[in-house]
């Protein structure tokens, strides 16, 4: 069944209120949280990104690099989130995410499993109801079809 898209958003954002952006040392922490969760439970998709293939969680807490990259990650998801009804922003936001990724050469079925992930991290932070993940569902839906969609028309690798 499909929810109504603010629904989503609110859901969403409720489900983010823990994990909100902020340069703060809560806010930067945050960031570093996800990308501890990812290595560890993720440790095949380090390969993407270069010089620390290896990292361990301790590492990702040491180096600036994943302070930094925290807050990325963690505001391009909030940004998702709050643009969701606002279709040709959040389908533009999605393009321009997915042509910044390009580099990377990424499977392209991660971009749909990338709400696996994150939805794990929030669960593992506390508590994740079902109808939250739901709704995370649904607009992870929404983005992979997108990605799938301009990556088709570039003539690049999709699903
Ligand atoms: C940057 C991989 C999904 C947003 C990066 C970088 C890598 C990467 C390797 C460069 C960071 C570094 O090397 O330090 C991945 C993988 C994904 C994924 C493997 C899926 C499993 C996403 C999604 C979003 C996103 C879904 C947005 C909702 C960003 C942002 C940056 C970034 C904002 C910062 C660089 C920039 O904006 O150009 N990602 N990414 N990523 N990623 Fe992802």
């Amino acid at each position: 069944m499909t929810m109504d898209r603010q629904k989503v958003v609110d859901l969403c954002k409720a489900s983010l209120e823990d994990v909100m952006v902020g340069n703060d040392e809560k806010g930067v922490q945050n960031g570093k949280d996800f990308y501890k969760f990812f290595f560890t439970n993720y440790p095949d998709l380090r390969v993407y990104f270069k010089g620390a293939e290896k990292y361990t969680a301790d590492d990702v807490q040491k180096f600036c690099r994943f302070a930094k990259q925290g807050q990325r990650i963690l505001l391009s998801v909030h940004t998702v989130v709050r643009l969701y009804t606002d279709e040709a922003v959040f389908l533009g936001h999605i393009r321009e995410t997915v042509n910044r990724h390009r580099q990377y050469k990424m499977d392209p079925a991660l971009w749909l499993a990338f709400f696996t992930v994150f939805t794990g991290f929030l669960a593992d932070r506390g508590s994740l109801t079902d109808e939250q993940r739901a709704a995370w569902m649904q607009l992870g839906k929404d983005f992979d079809a997108e990605c799938q969609r301009h990556l088709k028309e570039n003539d690049l690798p999709h699903v």
